[in-house]
């Protein structure tokens, strides 16, 4: 068969590589990819967010299955795109990737059906939200209710902190629209766990857990990023943990999205804080995690495009997920000043170390080639370097004794991805 992958960081590598390997797959195409990916697909240079052209595309070259993996292709309808041209889709359709593209809808969801989720208020004018936070207890935290690269959440120690917050997101519109709703949640605290699913609109499939470093610095100082490195498994993600969230969590709310006639198909990503009180939900992602998704598929022994097809058929349920029994780590080749500026265009070297070394990989975020054929860096984020290993201890060694294979301009990355996790 011939499959089309939307999208062009390292997520989208994981999956193209994973997808490369199906015994099933003639040929795969990622639009619009990057360097690294153009080792398992070719790559078609159309942006995410072309529906018209993506789906012309797909139909002049009879692709059977096309799998959307970015939040603003879903949360704007790119699977609905592609059915009303008769083509199959993978990935939920716009009424259903609501559960990540509104904080208000899941945050209601989650009131109505019980689901276990920090209190909250939602506000539509600054004046309102400001009005709440003259006695509303602190710390607490702003969230954009709209899609902003997960950028959009502020954690405000003090009354302080929360009236500026209303600023930057509801009058100065940091994060655009994403900001003309807020939601005002209860701070919590705990450990942070990842969890993705695979979910056919009736049945869920719970994948391996994973932790995600969204500081840009070490010792979770600095900015937010889009992720600094992951780790798989979470060892406080205990069995204990699981049997929790799939009574209270997981079927809940693939049950929920149903009753409110926004059945969902794709995945579904949990990110949970462990309370004192319990796993909470702190949000949900209607999407694969970047860069989760680069420690969890390299350790799953399933066929990626068999799960992909049981979802859109609603087979999942005779499906058995398998993962290896070992850990992985991720750590994340920055261009030095990410988040913020910096500078792109440098040769990288040394991808090659990778090619036969077992249980490591290097997914690309951000590469492309550039005139002459090299592979330059082309963005913050550039390389995610994945290594297993028996435990993560193992794990973290070999990423890191991988991340000094490669070499380009501004190289930065954390020193501590899944440290904190050995000393626990
Ligand atoms: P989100 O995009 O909603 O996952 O939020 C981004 C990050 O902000 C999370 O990974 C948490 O570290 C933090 N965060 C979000 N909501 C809360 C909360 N209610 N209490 C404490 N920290 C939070
Ligand atoms: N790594 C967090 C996310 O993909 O949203």
């Amino acid at each position: 068969m011939k499959v089309l992958i939307v999208g062009g960081g390292g997520r989208e590598h994981a999956i193209a590589w994973k997808v490369a390997q199906s015994p099933r797959v003639d040929k795969l195409y990622c639009a619009p990819g990057n360097a690294g990916i153009a080792e398992v697909a070719e790559c078609v240079d159309i942006g995410v967010m072309e529906f018209d052209k993506l789906v012309a595309f797909a139909k002049e070259k009879e692709i059977d299955l096309t799998v959307v993996a970015p939040d603003d292709p879903l949360a704007a309808g790119a699977v609905d795109a592609f059915e009303a041209a008769g083509l199959r889709a993978f990935g939920p359709r716009a009424n259903a990737a609501i559960l990540e593209g509104s904080k208000a809808f899941s945050k209601d969801l989650m009131k109505k059906y019980g689901i276990p989720t920090a209190a909250y208020e939602t506000f539509n004018t600054p004046e309102a939200a400001l009005r709440y936070l003259e006695t509303a207890p602190m710390p607490i935290v702003l969230k954009a209710d709209g899609l902003a690269l997960g950028k959009g959440v502020l954690i405000c120690k003090d009354r302080e902190e929360a009236k500026a917050g209303v600023k930057t997101l509801m009058l100065d519109k940091q994060f655009g629209s994403a900001g003309d709703r807020i939601v005002v949640e209860e701070f919590m605290t705990g450990r942070e766990v990842s969890v993705l699913s695979f979910v056919d609109g009736k049945t869920i499939k719970i994948m391996t857990s994973a932790q995600d470093h969204k500081r840009a610095k070490d010792g979770d100082q600095g900015l937010n990023t889009g992720g600094m490195g992951t780790f798989s498994p979470s060892p406080f993600y205990t069995d204990e943990v699981d049997a929790y969230c799939k009574e209270h969590i997981y079927q809940k709310t693939v049950d929920a999205m149903r009753a409110e006639g926004r059945e969902f198909k794709g995945i579904i990503f949990f990110g949970l804080m462990l309370t004192e009180k319990g796993p909470k939900v702190l949000e949900y992602n209607a999407r694969f995690g970047d860069p989760e998704t680069q420690v969890v598929l390299p350790r799953m022994k399933n066929d990626l495009v068999e799960l992909f097809e049981a979802c859109i058929d609603g087979t999942l349920e005779n499906v058995e997920l398998e993962f290896e029994d070992n850990a992985a780590v991720c750590v994340v080749l920055a261009s030095d000043g990410y988040p913020e500026k910096y500078e792109k265009g440098y040769k990288i070297s040394g991808l090659e170390k990778f090619k036969d070394a077992d249980g490591y990989y290097v997914f690309h975020a951000g590469s492309k080639f550039d005139a002459d054929g090299n592979i330059v860096t082309n963005g913050g984020r550039v390389l995610g370097v994945t290594a297993t290993g028996k435990d993560l201890k193992e794990a973290r060694a070999n990423a890191y004794k991988a991340t000094e294979w490669v070499e380009f301009g501004n190289k930065y990355m954390r020193s501590d991805i899944g440290k904190a996790i050995d000393e626990a």
